[in-house]
């Protein structure tokens, strides 16, 4: 598979495909990745203990039956770690710690690997809540924004691990972002209820960061729904140790996707609240009332000026054209997945292919969303 096939970059670290092992703490080490996420966009191992406190609170989760990393040399332990993965993708390290200079010192060491470091906002295990650590900063957000923030200076890729309906999801969202954190790994999980696919819709619909979507993926279908409510990447853990081709198996599918499609994570139509903002790129001239008006003015777009961001995107590009269609353009056009005689007869005419088509409205969902009048993080 072609590095470029997906494009996907933040600051040093590339990915090859959007599909990530997620952390398990105890489980997911080096050596678990390098037999079970070879092909992974992303290998998350940890979450590693960085300082005395948490691993006396890991030691209690073990007499409990829990499975941890335990160790007297953490910052040695880390750095082990990233010597003995091998695998072609990128590593991100979930890490814990009770104060914030481990967290600056493991920072260095994941940054000179080339590695992501990733600040575990998740646990809910009362012995890490309890000091501070996990949850504990979700609740604790002028303490979050403060370590995102210092770490951030540490010049290392950062990504942050939360789980929804916990908080505020969108204050969360805008303020992880707001204080520089380059990824956010979004837990949808929801209480008795599986994934909550509306949680991927509302952060991603509140934050311009790289969104990881986690929770209860057990084949391409659950990877497909949290793709199209707008997560970057998808990531797995449970169901890695249910069949440990999960990974492969994802990857072979997104890859096909994205070579049928151009835009793997597309949006459904905002019509019926299905899809998150990037969905306007198939809305139509907004001359009917439907959701285009609620959701363009969500960016601060009155449906003028909606119109023209469109068709200013549109001049120059194969989107300009389409006379017989509904609106006399492409750029007013359905998604490819909605079939459609008189779109596909233009597509024909213009050898453009539908990934093409679809790239190209791709970029049209990141024109309108970068001239926002009212950016997406701005409360
Ligand atoms: C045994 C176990 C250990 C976990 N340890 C961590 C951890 O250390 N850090 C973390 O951020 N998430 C941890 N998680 C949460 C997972 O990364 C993931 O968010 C959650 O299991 C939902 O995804 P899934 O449905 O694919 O399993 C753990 C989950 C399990 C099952
Ligand atoms: S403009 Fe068209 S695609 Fe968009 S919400 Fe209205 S009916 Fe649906
Ligand atoms: S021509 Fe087809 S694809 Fe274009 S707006 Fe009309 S129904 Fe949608």
């Amino acid at each position: 598979m072609s590095d470029e096939l997906f494009d996907l970059q933040i600051g040093y670290v590339k990915f090859s495909n959007p599909i990530a092992l997620a952390p398990m703490a105890g489980v997911t080490n080096s050596e678990f990745a390098n037999n079970y996420a070879k092909n992974a966009g992303l290998a998350v191992i940890g979450g590693y203990n960085l300082d005395g406190d948490t691993n006396i609170a890991a030691k209690a989760l073990v007499e409990n039956g829990r499975d941890e990393f335990i160790t007297d040399t953490p910052l040695e332990f880390l750095e082990n770690e990233a010597k003995a993965i091998n695998i072609g993708s990128a590593v991100a390290f979930n890490v814990r710690s009770t104060t914030l200079e481990p967290l600056l010192k493991a920072a260095e060491i994941i940054k000179n690997a080339g590695g992501i470091l990733e600040l575990d906002a998740h646990c809910r295990q009362d012995e890490m809540v309890s000091i501070g650590v996990g949850e504990a900063l979700m609740k604790d957000m002028p303490r979050l924004a403060d370590w995102i923030s210092k770490i951030k200076e540490t010049g290392v890729v950062l990504s942050v691990k939360v789980r929804a309906n916990v908080v505020d999801d969108i204050a969360l969202a805008r303020t992880i972002e707001n204080a520089g954190a380059d990824i956010l790994h979004l837990d949808a999980m929801m209480e008795g209820a599986g994934a909550d696919l509306g949680a991927i819709l509302r952060v991603r619909d509140s934050t311009r960061m790289f969104l990881i979507g986690n929770n209860s993926i057990l084949d391409f279908n659950d990877a497909k729904e949290m793709f199209s409510k707008g997560a970057d990447m998808v990531s797995v853990s449970r169901g890695v140790l249910q069949d440990a081709h999960l990974i492969d198996h994802l990857v072979e599918e997104v890859t096909l996707l994205q070579e049928q499609m151009g835009w793997y994570n597309s949006p459904k139509h905002v019509c019926r609240g299905e899809g998150d903002l990037r969905g306007l790129a198939f809305c139509c001239l907004p001359v009917k009332p439907c959701a285009v008006h609620n959701k363009a003015g969500q960016l601060g777009y009155s449906p003028k000026e909606f119109a023209n961001v469109k068709m200013e995107f549109a001049k120059g590009t194969p989107l300009e054209f389409g006379d017989s269609t509904c609106f006399g353009s492409l750029v007013w056009c359905c998604k490819i997945s909605k079939p459609c005689y008189l779109r596909d007869g233009v597509l024909d005419l213009l050898d453009l292919s539908a990934a093409d088509y679809m790239k190209l409205k791709k970029d049209l969902a990141t024109y309108i969303l970068d001239n926002a009048k009212k950016p997406v993080n701005e409360s």
